[in-house]
């Protein structure tokens, strides 16, 4: 495993974390929920291969994702970096509607006052009195950001959180957080959609990363499975399902799927490499302060996942891997 200092804090956090949407279940990854057994050989597994630094979120199958770490994490909490995030609740105390699922209704609030309870929350459902990392699940327009930097900062000096970042952001934002009177420490992650098929917002997203000293940490950079190889494609989910819900599901990109998975085969082939392995070293190669955040529930998907940082492909093969890809990009992906 390789470590990195997390932008400009002072976390050692290895560069693949592990992401945790799907460990939270519910209807938006329908094919199974969790135990928390299967929650605690993950973190093993994570171990096993040096993987210290976990992702999640309060809104993860709407608690269940922290509560089932927070059991996995029992007695070992200092051996990893725990991010969670704040601004999406489902208190039902004000902020701007943000969606209703599994009979939740989920708001935005990025006030300093729904911060403060939002980080209670996930220390109660984690069973811990930190959090390593904090990240702004949404930012958004509707309340200061000098209100949220200035709760952010006090968070730090009270020991509450080391580190916060920002998601579903712009660049502009990171320059407003950046910039705001109260900020100290400052923003030190920002965690945003970027794959193969989606590099766009990544890429106008680096120099602003480079300029602040701010990691980029990627989602969904299998697309949530669709570039884990062509059975994927043949694969069926529920409606309510966030793989029935990416572009990629549809017909109209499969053919382009086929073609890239055929062009990428001989390199596979030829590295004794997986696609997911191979999509993810493109990745890694894009921007030297890259976290790689990989949803991963399955422990035989870790051993498989780190093997990537032994994976090191050259101009030309990069260029050929998204080549194969251009005709299917897209700009924005909302997940
Ligand atoms: N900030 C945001 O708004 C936001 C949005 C989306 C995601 N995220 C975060 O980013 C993380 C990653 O995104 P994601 O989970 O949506 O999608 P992802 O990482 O693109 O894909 C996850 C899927 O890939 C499978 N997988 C992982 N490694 C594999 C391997 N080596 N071979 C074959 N399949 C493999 C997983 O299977 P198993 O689960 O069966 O192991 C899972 O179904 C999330 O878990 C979450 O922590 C944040």
């Amino acid at each position: 495993m390789q470590y990195k200092k997390l932008g400009n804090s002072d976390l050692n956090v290895s560069v693949v974390a592990l992401g945790t949407w799907g460990l939270g279940g519910g209807s938006v990854w329908s094919d199974r929920d969790s135990t928390a057994a299967e929650a605690a050989r993950l973190l093993d597994a994570c171990k096993d291969h040096g993987i210290n630094y976990i992702d999640t979120a309060p809104v993860y199958g709407t608690g269940a994702s922290e509560e089932l770490l927070g059991a996995a994490l029992a007695g070992r909490r200092h051996d990893f970096v725990l991010q969670t995030k704040c601004s999406l609740n489902w208190r039902g105390e004000g902020g701007n509607f943000h969606y209703s699922r599994d009979g939740y209704t989920v708001n935005n609030d990025t006030r300093p006052e729904a911060i403060r309870r939002d980080v209670e929350d996930s220390l109660r459902r984690m069973k811990t009195d930190y959090l390593d990392s904090l990240i702004v699940h949404y930012v958004c327009k509707s309340f200061p950001v000098a209100d949220t930097v200035g709760v952010l900062e006090d968070l730090i000096r009270e020991g509450k959180i080391r580190a916060y970042g920002l998601s579903n952001s712009q660049p502009a934002d990171l320059e407003e957080y950046q910039n705001a009177p109260q900020k100290r420490q400052g923003v030190s992650v920002v965690q945003e959609f970027f794959s193969i098929l989606s590099p766009f917002h990544g890429r106008d997203y680096f120099p602003f990363c480079e300029k602040y000293n701010t990691s980029f940490q990627t989602y969904g950079v299998l697309e949530e499975g669709f570039l884990t190889g062509p059975a994927f494609l043949e694969k069926r989910f529920a409606k309510t399902d966030i793989r029935a819900r990416i572009p990629w599901v549809e017909e109209k990109y499969h053919d382009g799927l086929r073609k890239a998975f055929a062009a990428w085969t001989p390199l596979c082939e030829a590295r004794g490499c997986s696609f997911a392995q191979l999509v993810e070293a493109w990745a890694l190669a894009q921007f030297p302060n890259m976290s790689l955040l990989v949803g991963m529930r399955k422990s035989a998907n870790v051993a498989d996942t780190v093997r990537c940082l032994d994976l090191r492909l050259s101009p030309r093969e990069l260029e050929m891997m998204e080549e194969s890809v251009r005709g299917i990009q897209v700009a924005v992906l909302d997940k």
